[in-house]
């Protein structure tokens, strides 16, 4: 069931819901995501940053780990493993070369030309294997890894010309949101999301997940988004569960004792977001 994100995202359009994309840190993470996925007979991505995936040993340990968890956890929907805001042509290819089934190509923060540049030399190479590419558009605001940025809406044209150029599965444009918790609440471009859609027709992906409230999500989906990203909401989840274990056990030194209470509450926050997004009961 290790699969691209094509035909996930191409379904989730037509029937109007979105899939998630949770992002990976370690080995009980994904566990708490495959599992998550399989109990709410839903398919799956997997979004592995190019710090988590170096925190984790690398793209090959990634692959095998993915692979071993789909054969012992008996996973059954589709699952994509899926490079997050890939930084170059050579971190895509390596992570292909390691078995991802999908990549993000970000160049979002070069010119749009040397953006469509990269993006269409990455499409070449992905779809050459079967694999499934991400772009992005404008610029996602907040932190990712070690870049920060401001807020920059995507611009109609530059959507239209990189999805023509490139042949891109699946398009970013940021249109308001964050990574990271939002400081209030968030201000999404629904008016420029109907019109990118109307534009290109091809699933939309949105960002920074983490913090937007049920109807804005409702909406973006009602509007083409058909994946949503979200990291930050079980990382905070994570952290709060240990802090208490470790509170409530001083004790405690096997990490077992604390780390899986961690995961559990990922579990349980994947399963709500499946819910949300409406991806459950369509693996
Ligand atoms: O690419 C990853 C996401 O956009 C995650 O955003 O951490 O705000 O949920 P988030
Ligand atoms: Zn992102």
């Amino acid at each position: 069931p290790l699969v691209s994100m094509t035909d996930m995202l191409k379904k989730a359009l037509e029937g109007k819901y979105a899939v998630g994309q949770y992002n990976i840190n370690n080995l009980e993470w994904t566990q708490a995501i495959l599992g998550a996925a399989e109990e709410e007979k839903s398919p799956v991505i997997l979004g592995v940053s190019e710090g988590a995936a170096r925190h984790m040993g690398g793209f090959v340990t990634v692959v095998k780990m993915v692979e071993g968890l789909i054969v012992d956890m008996k996973i059954t929907v589709p699952v994509a493993i899926h490079l997050d805001h890939g930084s170059s042509f050579d971190k895509c290819k390596a992570a292909i070369d390691a078995g991802f089934t999908s990549v993000m190509i970000d160049g979002s923060h070069h010119s749009i030309d040397e953006n469509i540049e990269m993006t269409k030399k990455v499409v070449e190479y992905a779809h050459a294997k079967g694999v499934s590419v991400e772009a992005e558009v404008g610029t996602v605001g907040g932190q990712e890894d070690d870049v920060i940025g401001g807020i920059m809406y995507a611009d109609l044209a530059e959507c239209i010309r990189i999805v023509k150029e490139t042949g891109i599965d699946t398009l970013a444009p940021a249109l308001g949101s964050v990574h990271g918790p939002y400081h209030g609440e968030p201000n999404l471009g629904f008016k420029e999301m109907e019109e990118v859609r109307d534009a290109t027709n091809i699933p939309l992906v949105l960002h920074g997940g983490t913090g937007i409230p049920t109807h804005d999500i409702k909406k973006a989906i009602s509007l083409g988004t058909s994946k949503i990203n979200v990291n930050t909401e079980n990382q905070i989840v994570f952290a709060k569960t240990v802090r208490e274990v470790l509170a409530a056990k001083p004790d405690a030194y096997d990490p077992r004792v604390f780390i899986a209470p961690g995961r559990e509450a990922i579990k349980q926050t994947v399963i709500g977001k499946i819910r949300e997004f409406g991806s459950n009961n369509q693996a």
